[in-house]
């Protein structure tokens, strides 16, 4: 009989994981299937009980469950309970042990797609400070930032996320303003919003004027392709780099967790453009 994988959350008919998780399993011969379950909040538990019966060996976690599936695991990994969320999760002998690997799907698609980048130890500024923010902050924080500051629209989230990430590297709070008056500090700004997501509010929403020119900007939207902001910073010459990279390998690395070894990443971002995002 196949393993079974899936992802809960709400909404999750969108998601491009199960066509990423069954390719691979198909690419690798491995006998399994993965596929979305809808689970709203108020159903977490059930949901979890309900997959933990059914045999099912892992599942991601997506919006709006990922904090809130922590009190249902018998252990999390010592990263996720900092980050304060979980996205993977490893059924093995009745137990469920959660993983956060948003921030290392993020920082390896940082090394595969700008590999000079990580030997430099760049300035980074992150716009948002949301439970992805959270997620790539602190893995940045602790893996190659030695400045990583948080700029978000209300304040007291971005004194939060700063003050954990000064535990690794430098940090501040900034407002937006404040942020967009030292974009020149930046090798790195990752917007974290949503802001792009939606067309009715795609809009660069930070003035990009005086930024250096090797300055890197990346979002972790990847549908649109590039969002107001990651438009407007490439008709200005800087590099840029959506969230598909990320998305990629924060599936690679949960896919590790499953099955013991990291599936190739490299064909899955062209696979996954081609079939799904032109
Ligand atoms: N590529 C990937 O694999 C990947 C993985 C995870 C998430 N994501 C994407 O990352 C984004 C954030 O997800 P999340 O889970 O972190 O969401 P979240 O926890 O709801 O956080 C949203 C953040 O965006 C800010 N924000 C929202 N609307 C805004 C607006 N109109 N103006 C200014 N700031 C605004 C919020 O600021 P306040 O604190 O002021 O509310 C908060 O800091 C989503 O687009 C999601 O799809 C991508």
């Amino acid at each position: 009989m196949n393993d079974t994988y899936g992802l809960i959350g709400a909404p999750v008919a969108h998601s491009l994981s199960p066509a990423m998780h069954n390719y691979w399993f198909k690419q690798y011969d491995i006998s399994a299937h993965y596929q979305t379950h809808l689970v709203e909040l108020e159903n977490l538990d059930q949901a979890v009980s309900r997959l933990k019966k059914s045999g099912v060996k892992g599942f991601n976690v997506t919006y709006p469950l990922k904090t809130a599936i922590l009190p249902l695991l018998d252990t999390v990994d010592e990263a996720a309970k900092e980050i304060g969320a979980v996205n993977t999760v490893v059924c093995s002998d009745d137990r469920l042990i959660g993983y956060n690997t948003d921030g290392a799907g993020f920082l390896e698609g940082l090394k595969q797609h700008f590999p000079e980048l990580s030997g430099q130890h760049p300035s980074i500024l992150i716009i948002g400070a949301g439970g992805a923010a959270r997620s790539v902050a602190l893995t940045l924080a602790r893996a190659i930032g030695t400045r990583v500051d948080i700029a978000n629209r209300t304040f007291d989230k971005a004194v939060k996320l700063s003050t954990a990430c000064s535990v690794y590297a430098q940090s501040v709070p900034l407002t937006f303003k404040q942020a967009e008056l030292q974009l020149d500090r930046y090798k790195v700004v990752i917007n974290t919003t949503p802001i792009g997501f939606d067309i009715h509010e795609n809009h660069p929403f930070i003035c990009l004027d005086g930024v250096r020119s090797d300055t890197l900007f990346t979002d972790l939207i990847y549908q649109p392709r590039r969002t107001a902001f990651l438009q407007d910073a490439e008709h200005r010459g800087y590099p840029v780099m959506n969230g598909l990279p990320m998305l990629v390998y924060q599936g690679a690395l949960a896919f590790e967790k499953w099955n013991g070894f990291v599936p190739e990443t490299k064909k899955m971002e062209e696979h996954l453009i081609h079939k799904y995002l032109n």
